[in-house]
């Protein structure tokens, strides 16, 4: 007679992962950490000195997840601390504050400072990075907006969260959406998933909403020279249009610019005879 006896539960697969924080000084990289870890706000900044490290357990899945969190400091002056740290990491949070447009404009030279330091033998195609726009809190002093982060964030194949350490609005779904797509990666046998590596729209299309977006007139914007004639301003709206419209275009921002070459097509035409 066969016994009934219940299957053993296999015992939860734990994995170690380690994820670095990244990202100018005071853009709030510690409290983030602090507000997921703590469940608390800190006012006063109190700069990170070299590195900070912590061990948290998160659950993902059937899995239990050992994650080794290395929170780095954002100031220039401890390059030299920081920099032996990049090495053998799976996630990257990546931040900014949405009201220091210094900081945005900084993310570039972080990702160029992980490269240099991985050599040329490593690779960032295999680590998953999260982009965190901070401070939403601070509506009066935001000067980078959800589209403008997103597109850069998006177009690299990131993940893009609004945050508020001082809230905590988006901590939670950051951090979860994070160790998620990284343990995909590593159940993916270190490759980050098809699906989250390339943006669904264009290089071409990610350039074109930037440049609409810093454009001085709206002859710079259709990208044609001042006095061109209707022909060439109706040419160059046509090529904008397919490239932006928003049934073809999913690139945040497209909408807006969609209507802002629209506007300045409408504009121009009116004083061309
Ligand atoms: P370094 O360690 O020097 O690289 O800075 P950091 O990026 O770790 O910044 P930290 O977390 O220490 O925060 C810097 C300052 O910003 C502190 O005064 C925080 O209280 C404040 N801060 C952080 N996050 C937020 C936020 O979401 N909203 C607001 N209003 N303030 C925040
Ligand atoms: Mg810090």
């Amino acid at each position: 007679m066969e016994a009934n006896v219940p299957k053993r539960k296999e015992p939860a697969r734990s994995l170690r992962i380690k994820v670095i924080s990244m990202g100018n000084a005071e853009v709030g990289k510690s409290c983030i950490i602090k507000r997921y870890c703590e469940k608390r706000f800190v006012s006063k900044y109190l700069a990170t000195i070299g590195i900070d490290y912590g061990v948290t357990k998160v659950q993902v899945r059937d899995r239990e997840i050992k994650v080794n969190i290395f929170d780095m400091a954002g100031h220039p002056f401890f390059y030299e601390v920081r920099n032996e740290f990049y090495k053998d990491t799976q996630g990257v949070m990546l931040v900014y504050d949405v009201g220091q447009k210094d900081s945005f404009d900084a993310l570039d030279s972080w990702l160029a400072e992980m490269k240099q330091e991985l050599g040329p033998h490593g690779s960032m195609d295999n680590v998953v990075f999260v982009v965190c726009a901070n401070k939403i809190d601070c509506t009066k002093h935001r000067c980078i907006d959800e589209s403008e982060g997103r597109l850069w964030a998006e177009s690299k194949g990131f993940l893009y969260f609004e945050t508020s350490a001082q809230t905590g609005e988006g901590i939670n779904e950051m951090f979860q959406t994070f160790y998620v797509s990284i343990v995909d990666l590593c159940e993916n046998g270190g490759k980050r998933p098809t699906a989250n590596n390339s943006a669904s729209f264009t290089k071409e299309q990610a350039d074109t909403i930037r440049r609409i977006r810093n454009s001085k007139d709206s002859w710079d914007m259709l990208g044609v020279r001042p006095g061109a004639s209707r022909e060439e301003v109706n040419k160059a709206y046509r090529k904008l249009a397919v490239l932006l419209h928003p049934d073809k275009c999913v690139a945040p921002g497209s909408e807006d610019a969609f209507k802002a070459v629209v506007n300045a097509r409408t504009a121009l035409l009116k004083n061309i005879k």
